[in-house]
């Protein structure tokens, strides 16, 4: 079908431009030369009703059908956000076990972010976008910025952490990375899906201000700095309205005070209502699965909210066909953008550098959290027999988790990256633990005995030199997945209780935890090392290896923070109606208090905080400068300080720069995140690293004013190497 298209569309273009040799005007939505927005006038004013309804809904489970009549091609989707996902059969769930839609699998973005580095973001993004478009698809279902509110949300490991300023810094790379191969990211999910756990109903509260300050601005950016061709609505409702109809969201802020240009669409199956659809402002209808009531009918696209009943709305005169012509028109500018972009780069898959990207993030993304006694790095050659025990080591994680499942053409477990990295005759491997294989909607057992599993690791632990034990979550129902949440903060299957049996067969025990969340860790007085370790994609293993064995030096940072326990997260201090919600809504009474903020501003120590992750080698800090003691609103800050790397290895170190204000007329959280940068330093090598922070980005979103507001006080800027690790402060005045 779509091949028929393509060429029906060379055909066209091949009549047209004989028909423009014979001195016969090219049509205006056919001739690059012309602008975009009169291209899209041009092509809206030939399409008829129809074709103009048809162009808005989907007409198979990951494509809209274009206008076939004017050579305007079909629209492919695909998820994201790590990689580009495998075929599926036109109108089903089933894959449709294609043998060339295996793809490079990325980390994922919780590892994205714990690079804490831009420019790798902009690598990720771009070598996604050429792989989606080799594989013909036009968008990318991805970067998913949903805040990490909770640790048991199941879709976590998908996000770029708890911190607004971080994944937005993050974010905007991983779109123009991906944009500039004419392939649109689609920011999602627009917005407050913090849980999964009852997302398809579940109607948020929170206030004005935590919106603004915690939960928009990582899609704010997306749309102003990124210029994001699309963005998907989310499930769940916002003040008692679906968001992917929301008019709150989608109206005022996106479109109107963002000046969002591109494409609405709703996530699969998240538009509820006609008159909601069409007149707040969602533009492209995906995945309704509905012939108006029920679940399960096939090819019912017709039926959509977007489709007849739309179209019967407009014939009727209750609907004004304006209504329709704005969503054509965003349609058609994402056409221009994408598949009728004549210019757009072929893209490629499965490259050399695509592989060398997927270990970069891996390598860059591993958080060092504990090290004493030097247990890491592992140098081969200083033991003779290293276990590694548990599922992780070698379970296949790219695949389950829900829609950003991978079929990667290669994923290296990190078992085989050990035994690559130490040789065959050194590791010793025993699963110690098992689960089922991932399923969306339930959990499948193991099938393998649990307690002969704990006796073999027990055994090998005790006969090896050193142990490394890999476990974690993985992308099963209710653990790192889509569609609910985990039920707790602890390891599951038995895990803990492994773990204590296994230090106690041989103290000389390391923990490598592979997750998109945190876990409660009762075992961590009695272990000298740990690593998170994040879904690492088509390169797991040798990034691994590399970091144990120390030839790559951990630089990673946690992009969220890691409490004790689960009531020391902010969103479960406050009980049920916090989180999941009660009777069907949730109140966000954490309110601007997430993660670190909280944990600072009510002085509740976490276990390990947001920004933290060692090296092995270490750092130090000089004094920080400001380039003047007095600003005015549109300046920035000069700050300025020395970093020397004083161990023995080459290394990386995030310096992160937190703001506090002196005294604010209302409530701000001890600190906020507002500058950040990657310093790469050899053995003894000292630079001036110098950031400029926008004065601006000191300012609270006044909810009186509706109004970011930036108070004449003072400012303190804390330059250090974790969101409770200071190092140095310098304080300025802000004077308007
Ligand atoms: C997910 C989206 C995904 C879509 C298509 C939905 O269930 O929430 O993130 O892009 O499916 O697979």
């Amino acid at each position: 079908m779509k091949h028929t298209l393509v060429t029906l569309f060379s055909v066209m273009l091949l009549t047209l431009t004989s028909r423009s040799l014979a001195q016969e005007p090219l049509p205006v939505y056919l001739d690059d030369s012309q602008p975009v927005e009169a291209r899209i006038e041009d092509a809206l004013s030939r399409m008829t009703l129809k074709e103009k309804i048809a162009i808005i809904h989907a007409q198979s489970k990951f494509s809209a059908p274009g206008c076939p009549r004017l050579g305007i091609p079909e629209l492919w989707l695909s998820d994201g956000p790590h990689g580009v996902r495998m075929e599926f059969v036109w109108d089903d769930w089933n894959h449709a076990d294609w043998t060339n839609d295996s793809c490079t699998a990325y980390p994922a973005l919780t590892c994205l972010a714990a690079t804490f580095n831009p420019d790798l973001a902009f690598r990720y993004g771009n070598a996604i976008g050429q792989e989606a478009r080799y594989r013909k698809k036009d968008i990318i279902l991805g970067p998913g910025v949903n805040i990490y509110r909770t640790p048991l949300s199941g879709r976590n490991f998908e996000y770029m952490g708890e911190d607004p300023y971080l994944s937005s810094r993050m974010v905007v790379p991983y779109v123009k990375g991906m944009q500039q191969n004419g392939v649109a990211a689609c920011l999602k999910h627009f917005a407050l899906n913090n849980q999964e756990k009852n997302r398809d109903n579940i109607n948020v509260e929170v206030s004005d201000r935590a919106l603004r300050e915690i939960y928009l601005p990582a899609f704010k950016a997306g749309v102003q700095e990124g210029g994001v061709w699309a963005i998907m609505g989310s499930y769940n409702k916002f003040r008692g309205q679906y968001c992917s109809h929301n008019e709150i969201l989608i109206n005022q802020i996106l479109k109107k005070e963002w000046g969002f240009d591109g494409v609405m669409l709703t996530d699969w199956g998240s538009a509820h209502d006609t008159d909601e659809a069409a007149r707040n402002g969602l533009d492209l209808e995906m995945g309704s699965w509905t012939n108006g009531l029920t679940w399960g009918v096939s090819s019912a696209y017709d039926n959509y909210y977007l489709a007849q009943p739309f179209l019967k709305k407009i014939e009727s005169g209750e609907l004004p066909e304006s209504l329709l012509d704005e969503k054509v028109r965003r349609v058609l500018r994402l056409c221009f953008r994408t598949n009728m972009n004549r210019n757009r780069p072929y893209g490629c898959k499965l490259t050399p550098e695509h592989t060398e990207i997927a270990r970069r993030v891996a390598e860059e993304g591993i958080v060092l959290l504990k090290n004493e006694n030097h247990f890491f790095p592992i140098a081969p050659g200083r033991y003779q027999k290293i276990a590694v025990i548990g599922e992780n080591a070698v379970k296949r994680l790219s695949e389950g988790g829900g829609s950003s499942e991978l079929k990667p053409q290669k994923e290296i477990s990190p078992l085989e990256g050990m035994i690559e990295k130490y040789g065959r005759e050194h590791i010793v491997f025993t699963l110690g633990y098992a689960s089922g294989a991932p399923n969306y909607s339930n959990e499948l057992p193991s099938g393998l005995d649990a307690d002969s599993l704990v006796r073999e690791a027990v055994k090998v632990a005790r006969e090896a030199d050193v142990v490394l034990f890999f476990g974690g979550l993985n992308k099963n129902f209710q653990q790192d997945c889509e569609g609910d949440d985990r039920r707790n903060m602890d390891l599951p299957f038995g895990q803990n209780e492994l773990i204590e049996r296994i230090i106690e067969a041989n103290p000389n025990t390391g923990i490598i935890l592979i997750s998109g969340n945190a876990v409660s860790m009762p075992w961590l007085s009695q272990v000298d090392g740990l690593i998170q370790s994040w879904y690492l994609g088509s390169q797991g293993g040798p990034a691994t290896a590399n970091v144990i064995s120390g030839e790559v030096n951990p630089s990673g940072k946690l992009p969220f923070t890691i409490p004790v326990k689960l009531e020391d997260n902010s969103a479960h201090y406050f009980g049920e109606e916090s989180y999941p919600g009660v009777n069907g809504t949730q109140y966000y009474k954490d309110d601007i208090l997430v993660g670190y903020r909280w944990h600072d501003t009510r002085n509740i120590k976490p276990q390990f905080p947001f920004g933290y992750g060692l090296s092995y080698t270490t750092f130090r800090y000089g004094k920080a400068h400001t380039d003047k003691k007095n600003y005015t609103a549109d300046e920035s800050v000069k700050l300025t300080f020395t970093l020397k790397n004083s161990g023995a290895k080459a290394g990386a170190e995030t310096v992160q720069v937190y703001m506090s204000q002196k005294k604010p007329s209302v409530l701000r959280p001890v600190k906020e995140l507002k500058a950040f940068k990657k310093v790469y330093l050899q053995p003894g090598e000292e630079q001036v690293v110098e950031l400029e922070i926008p004065v601006q980005s000191f300012a609270f979103y006044d909810e009186g004013l509706g109004d970011w507001k930036l108070e004449n006080d003072k400012y303190t800027l804390h330059v250090a190497s974790s969101s409770r690790k200071i190092h140095s402060t310098a304080t300025i005045e802000v004077n308007n």
